[in-house]
């Protein structure tokens, strides 16, 4: 296809105030020796400092049950740290001493058992009666019990017009009633607005901008309804396998570890009306309401996959049966595509087809609206599966940006149509140094912005609309699996699932 470069100004309008200076506050780690606090806590917490956004009170505890003193961690973090500036460093590929100085004298340790009264005795004398930020990256078995604690040892009774706010990692419940309950039980010790619940999806910039695109431009949403629009694709396609998570993974698969919550943000944002404000509860609203719209079509409309052996990358990439800690005759999919509608004035009769998987032929995240042809009276000669569809792409990952794709006449004497592609690139027009998509969502928790975290309604209706599929999935015969060999871009069926409906996904891996 033809590319033509879009050409746009560069100008950044809007609101000229920098972004104010977060108040003082103990950010608290449950799992402060763990994975995620290494490879994207820190270096978030790292960069909100780069970017002066931090306030001088500010200070890390993390409470962990292995044995460190603040030394060791303070090491570990700063090897972390290392490896994150040099991995994803593009302006600043090593690490700025001053910022570092700074962090690590504000780093300190806490031992101890999340289940334990005497932890939170400690902590509760280790931060004081200031602002406290108290993050759940633990696994999710801990999250009632340290809730409990917390609630027990009066650590989260705000006195004296300080905050204390507790940060919710996924998953959060496996089911829709799993959902209910551990809301219940952080609501018996939280209030609602003490509640973050983090996707983080909604860290990511291209998928802030969605909203972004669709409500501060006069041309999309004239557009964006079921006269114009023909159906939508989201796909969340990766090719990492399950790594070292075959344990988590074994009991949680595609379905429920990438659905309830991220595709349906992404589905939620895309679908959603604008919001009367960008108040946190506005924009929350609205993607409850178009949530409880959508529902999945029937278990026929659902295409369950599990990875055999193949090649990716030019390797050879085992299958999902044969990685570590999963059975060998598991059940669990790692792909998973379905049809959704989303039965309300805006959508009825436009289908959302939704897949995500592991070990695919591409690492891409992506929505894409298809509109309708045009009537084709000019053209009439022009067969239609030669008019080019007209999509608009809004990628979120790795390439961040939006695309058009529409048809013009190619140059020479006689009419003849070609398509071509306008591009925005994000990385074209905004420099931005290396982040890791949650220092948006650890900035607006300390400035008590919910806006991008999930209310209790939020995660119970994106549930909601999985738990007819979890369904099907658990009834012998509902739902088979289907074997897709890695580095491909999915079984065949799913490709017959849009078939059916005379559409066809956007090829992967071209
Ligand atoms: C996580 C899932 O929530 O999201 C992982 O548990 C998945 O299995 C990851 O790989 C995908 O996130 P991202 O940001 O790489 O698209």
């Amino acid at each position: 296809m033809d590319g033509i470069i879009a050409s746009a100004s560069s100008e950044v309008e809007g609101s000229s105030h920098p972004p104010r200076r977060a108040p003082p506050c103990a950010f608290v780690i449950f799992g402060g020796g763990g994975d995620l606090t290494k490879r994207l806590l820190v270096p978030a917490i790292y960069n909100l400092a780069c970017a002066g956004l931090l306030d001088d009170a500010f200070s890390i505890v993390a409470v962990d049950w292995a044995d460190l003193s603040d030394d060791v961690l303070r090491a570990q973090f700063h090897e972390a740290l290392q490896e994150f500036v040099a991995r994803r460093g593009t302006a600043a590929t090593t690490l700025r001493p001053d910022i570092w100085a700074w962090l690590s004298s504000r780093i300190s340790y806490l031992r101890g058992s999340f289940d334990e009264a005497s932890t939170f005795a400690s902590l509760g004398e280790r931060i004081g009666s200031g602002n406290a930020v108290f993050y759940l990256a633990v696994a999710a078995r801990f999250f009632g019990s340290i809730s409990d604690r917390l609630g027990e040892s009066g650590l989260v009774v705000e006195t004296d017009g300080s905050f204390r706010r507790v940060i919710v990692e996924k998953p959060f419940g496996h089911d829709l009633h799993s959902a209910k309950e551990l809301n219940r039980h952080l609501l018996g010790v939280l209030r609602e607005r003490q509640i973050y619940r983090i996707d983080h999806y909604l860290g990511k910039e291209t998928v802030q901008n969605i909203l972004a695109l669709r409500f501060s431009n006069g041309f999309f949403e004239p557009l964006w309804n079921r006269q114009n629009i023909d159906h939508v694709q989201i796909t969340a396609a990766e090719t990492v396998g399950v790594e070292r998570r075959g344990r988590f993974y074994e009991g949680t698969g595609a379905l429920r570890d990438m659905v309830p919550n991220h595709l349906m943000q992404l589905l939620a944002m895309t679908a959603m009306e604008a919001p009367v404000s960008f108040d946190a509860d506005a924009v929350r609203d609205e993607k409850s309401k178009v949530l409880k719209a959508a529902h999945c079509v029937g278990a026929d409309d659902m295409v369950r996959g599990q990875y055999v052996a193949g090649m990716l990358g030019g390797e050879d990439v085992p299958a999902y049966r044969d990685e570590p800690d999963v059975a060998p005759d598991s059940q669990t999919e790692t792909y998973v595509a379905m049809k959704l509608a989303v039965d309300n004035w805006r959508w009825a009769g436009v289908p959302f087809y939704l897949r995500t998987g592991k070990r695919l032929a591409e690492r891409r995240t992506e929505i894409a609206i298809h509109f309708r042809h045009a009537p084709y009276a000019l053209f009439r000669d022009t067969p239609v599966e030669r008019l080019t569809p007209n999509i608009m792409t809004m990628h979120i990952q790795p390439t961040e940006g939006v695309t058009l794709q529409f048809g013009a006449k190619v140059p020479g004497p006689t009419v003849r149509l070609g398509g071509v592609r306008m591009k925005f690139d994000y990385s074209e027009w905004f420099s931005d140094g290396p982040s890791t998509g949650y220092e948006t969502l650890i900035y607006d928790c300390l400035i008590g912005d919910a806006t991008l975290f999930q209310r209790a309604d939020n995660i119970e209706a994106g549930w909601q609309v999985v738990q007819p599929a979890l369904d099907w999935s658990a009834r012998v015969g509902a739902a088979p699996l289907c074997a897709y060999a890695a580095g491909s871009s999915g079984p065949v069926e799913a490709d017959a699932l849009l078939a059916r409906d005379g559409r066809h996904w956007l090829a992967l891996g071209k």
